[in-house]
């Protein structure tokens, strides 16, 4: 038996809040912080509101955000994701303006934008009606510079449109806007986890499903390989989603050189929240073990919707 004083000093990982990065939902349409049901614990925060609550989380020590805007607009080409006062430009200026060292990363995508709720235009295809690549592409260079006009440091493209990095990237340097980086959503997996994040984010779909432009869960190969193309246009750090049920995927990844982000999502974070309220999980423990195994396996970034609370708990 290894003595208790010893263990701490054979630990491999330790979990920090640096680690960390907190994922945060601003709604146009509201003026007071609204309750996220499918996700007990979790805000959709008004737009005069969200400074204010990415302040609390800097002081509690966690230095990243997420932002995904909920606008009041929606129509088939999502024209109010690029709009110079949508609400994730709006969003992003006043986070600047208040707490300027925090790093802001900003999620491109369209599907919280769009009417028909899938992540890019649509239009007849081969199989029915579906995502349009190609055209899509230049939507997404737009929201991409518009959010780094407002100040992002960091845009993540989740719409797993094949070229999107690269795209992203001529039209940044374009602009003049080299320094700020792009985290790539490189290995997402069309999963069931994302379920409580369509509420979250008002962004279900009215037709199909996203399996023809997210990843088949129990492809590992294909899933490498998409992280490897995002690598080669240019991606700075590389995603995995979900996390915890990807694990392998995860700690292959790594090998591919960049920073990994991993995100914990939704349906994770849901998971854990209900059997720790009925009483069947320790809440603290879970979540700690969750992502202790999750930096293990080789992320170098969580995102995690139980940042805040993770932040608290290491101060203990
Ligand atoms: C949008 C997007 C989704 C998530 C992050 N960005 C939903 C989806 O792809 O359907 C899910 C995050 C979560 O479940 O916490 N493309
Ligand atoms: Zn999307």
């Amino acid at each position: 038996m290894r003595s208790r004083n010893i263990q701490p000093l054979l630990r491999e990982v330790t979990l920090t809040k640096n680690d960390l990065i907190a994922p945060l939902f601003v709604d146009e349409n509201i003026t007071a912080p609204r309750p996220i049901d499918a996700m007990p614990g979790q805000f959709r925060y008004p737009v005069n509101g969200i400074a204010g609550a990415v302040q609390k989380l800097w002081d509690k020590g966690i230095r990243a955000v997420l932002i995904f805007g909920i606008p009041k607009e929606k129509d088939p080409e999502a024209r109010s994701a690029y709009d110079p006062d949508g609400v994730v430009q709006q969003a992003v200026r006043r986070i600047k303006a208040e707490v300027p060292k925090m790093v802001v990363i900003t999620d491109v995508c369209a599907c919280e934008y769009t009417d028909h709720g899938h992540c890019g235009l649509v239009g007849e295809t081969r199989g029915g009606m579906d995502l349009l690549n190609d055209p899509s592409l230049e939507l997404m260079d737009r929201i991409a510079i518009s959010h780094a006009l407002s100040g992002a440091d960091i845009v993540a493209p989740s719409s797993m449109l094949d070229g999107v990095v690269g795209s992203i990237r001529a039209a940044l340097d374009a602009e003049g806007l080299e320094e700020v980086l792009i985290m790539a959503y490189s290995t997402k997996f069309a999963s069931v986890l994302y379920g409580p994040f369509r509420e979250a984010a008002d962004s279900g779909f009215s037709f199909g499903d996203r399996t023809t432009y997210q990843l088949n869960p129990g492809n590992s190969r294909e899933a490498i390989l998409e992280s490897q193309l995002d690598a080669d246009e240019g991606a700075d750090i590389l995603m995995v989603k979900p996390a915890g049920f990807y694990l392998d995927i995860l700690s292959e990844i790594r090998n591919i050189g960049l920073p990994v982000a991993a995100y914990q999502v939704s349906g994770e974070y849901s998971m854990i929240k209900a059997a720790a309220a009925n009483g069947w999980l320790k809440e603290k423990e879970t979540v700690m073990e969750s992502l202790t195994c999750i930096k293990r396996a080789g992320a170098d970034l969580i995102i995690t919707y139980f940042a805040e609370d993770v932040a608290g708990w290491l101060d203990e």
